[in-house]
């Protein structure tokens, strides 16, 4: 059955599917978090939105993790997921799909992909030797490695020689036609020092690469040689396919390709940029099948200036972090603070400074004393002032109408810290405003007409402010919304074009005397800060 509303632009962003070694970290919910920003955005602006997570069940890697705890690796990673499902709980994740690469219907998609790439003579046998680090499931070049032959992302762990018959996929082939979709697509692959990175590297000369491991059982066969095991790379990103069929449909190309496809956006780390910028969209020419619209590759979570990873074991626990500090607060700190697409270090002293800072203050305290000096000056309701009659040249009036754009443009681009910092910076505007109006002395001097404009605007600023950033605070933003008169949850955001879309809320002057206003709390509590700081 076809569920999709025809009239409306559809957008399907997808996370990368996550290994099942261990537990989710906080690098997993790092782009998680992002593209449910991403979904939660595109929603409002009312399009038809399908967000794709997941998990990556097969190759080495987890069949050795399995094996050094004893278990069958389908149990091992039936163990595993549930904690990458609780973790997207916790944080407010609303994901539409979640693909398992050992799920049933995932072998008949790779099955009929693979013989599709096969009927193009896109596959051979030849001989495959090189070094090869299992915990990044790719072969490396010699002058990539560290002393000691060691990964250069998995800095512990030395790479394997491999010298094997191995199925072959002619990437080579593609080279040109690559080239050509490069410049042709300028935005492909984002940002542009990504793209920088993946050009460098085509231009060396693509050379083949072998997409079948013997000595493995733990995959799917080749189909045109069972005594071969697909490499896990080939079927994981051929997830991001069956994640499109409907529950209840027969899982074949066309079905899974009939609605969705193709894909506008797959957020990954920098580390496996070449399987989606290169890889993928050669598989996918080699198919005869519409390429992907943007692959964004964002930067490292580091610790001590580290990749935070499973493998080096620096990370810091995400259910912990959300636990303590509730998941807007996770949400908020990192697409605030880091660039998306630049590194950032962790640190839990600056975490709990910018919480307070920004959300507890700035924010927060501004709702509650000007809904307090409301329920004094205006006996508790929303100033009867009409928004079309503040001057257009009003401080946050200005600000304020030219925010919604500003706002738009920056999650479009995935520049999540400059929507922040736009909106914190008319809600900072907003605070100088109100100290420099004092209402309270307008009011002693009987001037009841400037403090309604006053208060007004700066409600309104702080509505504004709530909507822009309800794509990653959503609780928060629910909050603001309920005490502002509105029942509107944000929180469940899958019908939320309906209840506040873009067009009507992203703009000054929504607020009318008609909202009965809640009773005012304080919406983010301040953090103490550590005692060893
Ligand atoms: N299974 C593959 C992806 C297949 S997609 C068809 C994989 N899985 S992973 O679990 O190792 O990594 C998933 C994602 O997490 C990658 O995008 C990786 O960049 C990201 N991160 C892992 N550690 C990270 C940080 N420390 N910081 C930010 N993101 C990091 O690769």
């Amino acid at each position: 059955m076809n569920l999709v509303d025809k009239t409306k632009n559809t957008f399907v962003v997808t996370t990368p599917l996550y290994y099942v070694n261990d537990v989710p970290h906080i690098g997993s919910a790092y782009t998680t978090i992002a593209a449910d920003v991403v979904a939660r955005f595109q929603r409002l602006l009312g399009n038809r939105v399908l967000m794709i997570t997941g998990t990556d069940e097969h190759g080495q890697k987890i069949q050795r993790t399995a094996a050094s705890s004893g278990k069958e690796p389908q149990q091992f990673c039936d163990e595993i997921v549930p904690s990458f499902v609780n973790l997207w709980q916790l944080l407010n994740i609303q994901y539409d799909r979640f693909s398992r690469t050992t799920a049933v219907n995932h072998q008949a998609i790779v099955k009929e992909f693979f013989q599709r790439v096969w009927d193009n003579g896109d596959i051979y046998q030849g001989q495959q030797q090189g070094w090869y680090c299992v915990s990044c499931e790719e072969f490396k070049e010699e002058r990539e490695l560290l002393e000691g032959k060691r990964c250069p992302i998995h800095t512990t762990k030395e790479v394997e020689w491999r010298d094997e018959q191995n199925y072959f996929f002619r990437l080579s082939k593609y080279q040109t036609r690559l080239e050509e979709f490069y410049q042709s697509r300028p935005d492909f692959i984002q940002p542009a020092s990504r793209r920088n990175e993946v050009l460098n590297f085509v231009n060396q000369g693509l050379q083949d690469f072998s997409i079948s491991r013997v000595n493995l059982d733990w995959g799917f066969p080749v189909p045109v040689d069972p005594k071969h095991t697909l490499y896990v790379w080939f079927d994981a990103l051929l997830g991001y396919v069956t994640a499109l069929l409907e529950p209840d449909s027969e899982p074949s190309l066309t079905n899974a390709l009939a609605t969705w496809w193709p894909i506008n956006l797959h957020l990954i780390g920098k580390d496996i940029l070449r399987f989606h910028a290169v890889y993928w969209p050669a598989m996918l020419m080699s198919a005869n099948l519409p390429l992907p619209d943007r692959v964004f590759g964002h930067g490292f979570l580091t610790k001590d200036g580290q990749k935070m990873g499973k493998t080096l074991g620096n990370t810091l626990d995400p259910f912990d972090l959300v636990q303590r500090y509730s998941s807007d607060a996770v949400r908020y700190y990192f697409l605030k603070e880091i660039e998306f697409g630049k590194d950032g270090d962790f640190n839990e002293n600056r975490f709990i400074n910018v919480l307070n800072a920004d959300l507890a203050n700035d924010l927060g305290n501004l709702l509650n004393r000007t809904l307090n000096m409301v329920k004094k000056y205006c006996a508790g309701n929303v100033p009867s002032v009409a928004s079309a009659a503040i001057p257009t040249d009003h401080p946050l009036k200005a600000k304020g109408q030219a925010l919604g754009e500003q706002v738009k443009q920056a999650y479009t681009v995935l520049a999540f810290n400059e929507a922040c910092l736009a909106v914190l910076s008319l809600v900072q505007a907003s605070n100088k405003f109100i100290d420099e109006q004092a209402p309270w002395s307008l009011y002693k001097q009987g001037k009841q007409e400037e403090v309604e404009v006053v208060l007004y605007s700066v409600l309104e600023t702080v509505r504004l402010a709530a909507y822009l950033l309800s794509p990653i605070i959503p609780n928060l933003s629910s909050n603001i919304y309920q005490q502002l008169g509105w029942n509107i949850n944000f929180d469940d955001h899958r019908d939320s074009e309906t209840v506040a879309p873009f067009h009507l809320h992203a703009t000054w002057g929504v607020l009318s005397s008609e909202q009965k206003l809640g009773t005012p709390q304080p919406i983010f509590k301040r953090i103490e800060t550590l005692k060893n700081d």
